[in-house]
C-alpha cells in the first residue's frame, strides 16, 4: 500500500514503542493513524498513553473472561473492528492462539528483543550475555501461530560490551528497537514491504530473503552477499 497506515497496537507495557510512533507521526515522518491500543493490562503505560491522546482502547483483564479464547476473541473483534491495516505487538506480553492469530493472518507483526531466531521468548538480554554473545539485538518479525517464530523483515544489531549487565544491554536494544519498528512501519506504508495471509513477506517487489538490517542513519538496507 501507498498512503497513511492505519494501526492497531497491542501492548502490555510501559509503552515505549508506541510513544515512538506516536512521536514521528506527531513529527510528521512517519504516515500512520494508530486507531486501536489493545492491552491486557488495563493500569498499563501504553494504555495511559492512548488514553491521554484519545486513542480508542481496549483493555480487560484476562482473569475476567471464562478462558483464553474468549479474551482472545473480544481482543481480536476490537482490533478487526478498527479494520487496520497493520496490527503491531509493541511489548504485547501474552500469548495469543492460534485462532486468533489466524484472523490477523499476514497482517500482524511484532517487535522481539533479539536478533531471531536466537532466544525467542523471555529474558532474551539475560541469555544473551549468559551465553558471551558478542552481538545482540532486536527483529521485527511475522506473527505466526509459533512463538516469535514467523519471518523475520528486519532486525537492528548492537555490540555487546564486556561490561553489560541485562539491564544496560537491554537500554542499548531498545534506543535501536523505535528506530527499527518505526522504519519497518514507514517501509510498509510505502509498499516497499508487503505482507500476505497466504504468501511470503515481499520487499521491493521480490520476497524478501534475508533480513533487512537497520542502518546507522535508521534506513533499512538489504542485508549484504
Ligand atoms: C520491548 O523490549 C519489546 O521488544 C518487547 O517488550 C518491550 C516493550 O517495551 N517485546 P515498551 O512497552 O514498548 O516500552
Amino acid at each position: 500500500m501507498s498512503g497513511e497506515l492505519r494501526l492497531a497496537v497491542l501492548a502490555s507495557g510501559r509503552g515505549s514503542n508506541l510513544r515512538a510512533i506516536l512521536a514521528r507521526r506527531d513529527a510528521g515522518t512517519l504516515p500512520v493513524e494508530v486507531a486501536l491500543v489493545a492491552s491486557d493490562k488495563p493500569d498499563c503505560g501504553a494504555v495511559a498513553t492512548a488514553r491521554e491522546r484519545g486513542i480508542g482502547v481496549f483493555a480487560r483483564r484476562p482473569d475476567s473472561f471464562p478462558d483464553r479464547a474468549s479474551f482472545d476473541a473480544a481482543l481480536l473483534d476490537a482490533v478487526v473492528g478498527v479494520q487496520p491495516d497493520v496490527i503491531v505487538c509493541a511489548g504485547y506480553m501474552r500469548l495469543l492462539g492460534a485462532d486468533a492469530v489466524r484472523r490477523a493472518r499476514g497482517r500482524m507483526i511484532n517487535i522481539h528483543p533479539s536478533l531471531l531466531p536466537a532466544y525467542p521468548g523471555l529474558r532474551t538480554h539475560a541469555r544473551a550475555l549468559a551465553d558471551g554473545a558478542v552481538e545482540h539485538g532486536a527483529s521485527v518479525h511475522v506473527v505466526t501461530p509459533d512463538l516469535d517464530a514467523g519471518p523475520v523483515l528486519a532486525q537492528a544489531r548492537v555490540a555487546v560490551d564486556m561490561n553489560d549487565t541485562p539491564a544496560t544491554l537491554a537500554e542499548k536494544v531498545l534506543a535501536r528497537e523505535h528506530p527499527l519498528l518505526c522504519a519497518v512501519l514507514a517501509a510498509l506504508a510505502r509498499g516497499d514491504i508487503v505482507l500476505a495471509a497466504d504468501a511470503p513477506p515481499r520487499w521491493r517487489g521480490a520476497p524478501l530473503a534475508h533480513p533487512l538490517q537497520l542502518g546507522a542513519d535508521n534506513t533499512l538496507q538489504e542485508r549484504p552477499g
